[in-house]
Parts: structure tokens; sequence; C-alpha cells
């Protein structure tokens, strides 16, 4: 999936000009304002006083509302709720180891400050999970259940749609396996090039769509594959199976897990989608949910603009993993420049990519400055999320990037190497970059 061509067309649209001056990105996609250290969750009384008794309904509802409920609902994505005092005390325990670990709410790339800060960081803060932890060790206290119940905080939304991505037909989606992921190649009808700003994701079944990624073909003999493979595979329309990428030379332009709104990319910005070439979406069906609805028609909409600083999508890959099997632990490094021009770029955003082996990923760079940019401690294959760096990053030509990989290939008899397949593995990190 790592595609010198990519690099070689920014060598080319550089010639296109910047603008350089991009202010701090916009981006509401978790409904978290931008903010550092664990921000977000704000507005409930977190901190809560040392001494007294911590309650659901006086200190726990409110953070719940706030961080959880978006996902753990009848019609969310998680597999139980977390909206009554019954269901949080039934999961109490667990609620308070994995608040603590930050497992829960998902987001997987170091936020403390180490590696980098991320503008859409979701996240408890330290106050709300001792909160939980106390709540848990006095008993787990009910309170007054006549407390006025919290308003959970809007997600943002992208208004009208410029363009929108429809699936043409209700999919079935696949039974007997634990997950389906699939292809959709989606025509988008437009005359002329034009730049996505912005993207908003409506999971026809908001049960089972465990992610949502749209792939940018590098080219129109790349979408036409993509519809080779669509028309071999069931009807034409129905997609075609991809387990860890769109099976074609494409680039990732919108990852979306449930609980987010609307993504706007950094102000000024946009990723060039060429006149009239199909767009891969490649939707994860969950189906570990029981009695949900077995059908989905996802649409997608973009916000576009006639011109905007471009923005590449640029792969830092290992593509030479060779990872023996029965191995607890098996780390991968490989780095090189990121740029083959002989000016600076700014980094925006980081999406980590590994299979399901994968434990860690980290991408470091050296030359100007020695510094971490993103360090995911402890990979899951399930959250495949965009992580904004708080402010652009800087990277001059001399630099050098470095991905790491970490994977545990205990579950394994044969050695796995770099592929599109569910036995397949890969290292990999897609960075958002303007001039
Ligand atoms: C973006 C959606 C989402 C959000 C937000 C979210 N969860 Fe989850 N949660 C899930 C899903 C999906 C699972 C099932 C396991 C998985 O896929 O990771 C899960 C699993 C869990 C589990 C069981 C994990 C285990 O291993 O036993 C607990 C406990 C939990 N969540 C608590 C929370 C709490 C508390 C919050 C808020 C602080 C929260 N979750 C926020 C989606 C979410």
């Amino acid at each position: 999936m790592p595609h010198p061509r990519l690099l070689a067309s920014i060598l080319v649209l550089a010639l296109a000009g910047c603008d350089g001056g991009m202010e701090d990105p916009l981006r509401p996609d978790s409904g978290v304002p931008p903010g550092t250290d664990g921000g977000g969750g704000g507005g409930s009384d977190g901190g809560g006083p040392p001494t007294g008794d911590t309650t659901y309904y006086g200190h726990v509802r409110p953070i719940l509302v706030e961080n959880c409920t978006m996902c753990h609902q009848p019609t969310g994505i998680a597999p139980f709720a977390l909206q009554t005092y019954e269901e949080a005390s039934e999961v109490g325990e667990r609620m308070a180891e994995i608040t603590a670990a930050r497992i829960m709410p998902p987001f997987l790339a170091d936020n403390s400050g180490e590696c980098q800060t991320f503008s859409n960081h979701r996240g408890l803060t330290d106050a709300e999970i001792a909160t939980i932890g106390r709540w848990v060790e006095q008993g787990m206290l009910e309170g007054d259940p006549s407390t006025p119940a919290p308003t959970p905080s809007e997600l943002p939304s992208l208004g009208t749609a410029d363009l929108t991505l429809e699936m043409p037909d209700t999919y079935a989606i696949m039974q007997g396996m634990d997950d389906d992921y699939r292809c959709f190649v989606i025509e988008t009808g437009t005359t002329a090039d034009t730049y996505v700003t912005g993207y908003e994701v409506h999971p026809g079944n908001t049960q089972r769509v465990h992610h949502v990624i749209v792939y940018n073909p590098t080219s129109d003999a790349a979408a036409r594959e993509a519809r080779n493979l669509d028309a071999t595979e069931g009807a034409v329309g129905d997609g075609y199976q991809c387990f860890g990428g769109p099976r074609v030379d494409a680039a990732p332009m919108v990852l979306w897990a449930p609980g987010a709104g609307a993504t706007l990319f950094p102000r000024g910005t946009g990723v060039q989608l060429a006149a009239g070439r199909a767009q891969v979406v490649q939707i994860h069906y969950n189906n570990l949910v029981r009695g949900a609805p077995t059908d989905d028609r996802t649409r997608v909409d973009l916000r576009t603009a006639s011109s905007a600083s471009p923005a590449y999508i640029v792969p830092l890959a290992h593509t030479g993993i060779v990872l023996p099997p029965r191995m607890a632990s098996v780390t991968q490094t490989t780095s090189q420049s990121l740029s083959v021009l002989p000016v600076p770029v700014r980094a925006h955003g980081m999406f980590p990519h590994m299979h399901t082996l994968g434990r860690q990923l980290r991408v470091e760079r050296t030359g100007s400055s020695d510094e971490c940019l993103i360090d995911v401690p402890r990979w899951d294959f399930n959250w495949q999320l965009a992580y904004w760096f708080t402010r652009p990053i800087t990277i001059q030509p001399s630099d050098t990037v470095s991905i790491t990989c970490t994977y545990n290939t205990m579950s394994r008899d044969d050695t796995v190497r770099w592929g599109d397949g569910t036995q397949d593995e890969m290292c990999l990190n897609f960075f958002y970059l303007t001039l």
C-alpha cells in the first residue's frame, strides 16, 4: 500500500506553490475542544471533594454521559449500555480498571506530552479517573436519582454536504464471521478536480459499523482496478472483501469511528479529489452484537472547495517486515527521508496502521530535532483513528523519519510478512502533509 508514486506526486504538486500560514487546525471530530493533557470531559464535577461520598448521580453519571454513552447505548457500537445506575454498577470495577489504564474512551496515541499532544484527543482527566475509582471503592453508591440528568454535548456537524458518497444499495452484512471488512466502490460523479476539506460519516447501522475509511485511489487505473474487484465478487455495487486495506493503490482520506462528529481538515488545506475518480469506502462491520440489524447503507458527506493548500497523504512504511512465528514480542524498524523536495513540509496529522498482531507503533524523526512524532503503546486494530497534532510540525528535507512496530506472533505457525490479507501484517503510518 505505500507508494513511491505518492512521493513523486509531492514533487509535481510542489510546483503548484504553497500558501503557508496555517493556523491552528480546527478539528471538531471528537467533540472535544483542542486541549493538552487529558482535556475533554469538561463540565463534570470530576475533581470532586477529597472527602465525602462519591455517588453515581452526583459524580459518575456526568462523566459517563460526556465520554461514554455515545457508544455505550442500545443503538451504539459498544457491547453494553452505560446509561443507568444498574448498568454502570454492574461493570463498575471493570470500568475503573479500564479508565485507569486509559483504554476507554478509545484513543490509542500517547497524549501525555511525552510524545506530542493531539487536538482531537479524547480521554478522561486524572480527576475523572480518580472519581470513578473512588466511587467503586466506596461501594458504588447510588446518590439522589432526582439529580437533573446532564445533557450530552452535541457532536459537531458538517451541515449541508457539497458531495455525498453513498453506498448504491443496502448491503447484507456477511454473517458467520466475527468481522466483515468490505470495500465499496463509490462514484463521485464530479467533472472537475476539487479539494476535500472535511467530512462526516452517517453509519446506516450504528450497532455494526465499527469503522469507515475512505481510500482515495492514486490514479484512474487504481480506481478501475477497484471497480474490477467489485465486479468479480458478487453483484456490482456490493463491494469486495478487504481486510487490512483497499487492495489497490490508494491513500486514506477519511478515517472515522463511532462517537466522532464531523471532521474539518486543518484550515485552508484539502485533499485533492480528481474529477470523476471513484472512491473506495472500507467499512468494518462488527458481528459480535446480538440482535442488531444485519444490513447497512452508510453515507459519507464531504465538504469540498475548488481550491485549497493541497495536502498529501504520504506513507512511511516498513514493507520488509519478516516476523517469525511464536514470538511474544518482535520489533522491526525502518527509516527514510519523508520528502524528496529541498523544502520543509508541515505535518498536521498521523494515521498509524497495523493489523491484529500489532502491539506497539512509534514514529520518530531525527535531524533538525530529535523527537517522537507519535507513540501508540497499545495498538488495537479495532480503532483505526486519525491523530491531529495540537500544533503542526515542520519537517526539514534533511530529516529522517523512522517507524518502529512491535508484534506478538504467538498465534501463528508461519512467518508473517507485509500484505493486505488477514494473515499478513503492516507497519505503516500516513502523514497528512502540506508545504
Ligand atoms: C467510541 C466508542 C466508545 C466510547 C466513547 C467508549 N467506549 Fe467503552 N467500549 C466500546 C467498544 C466498541 C467496546 C468493546 C471492546 C472494543 O471494541 O474495544 C467497549 C468496551 C468497554 C468495556 C469492556 C472492556 C473489557 O475489556 O472488559 C468497558 C468497561 C468500557 N468500554 C467502558 C467505557 C467507559 C467507562 C467509557 C467512557 C469513559 C467508554 N467505555 C467509552 C466503545 C466505546
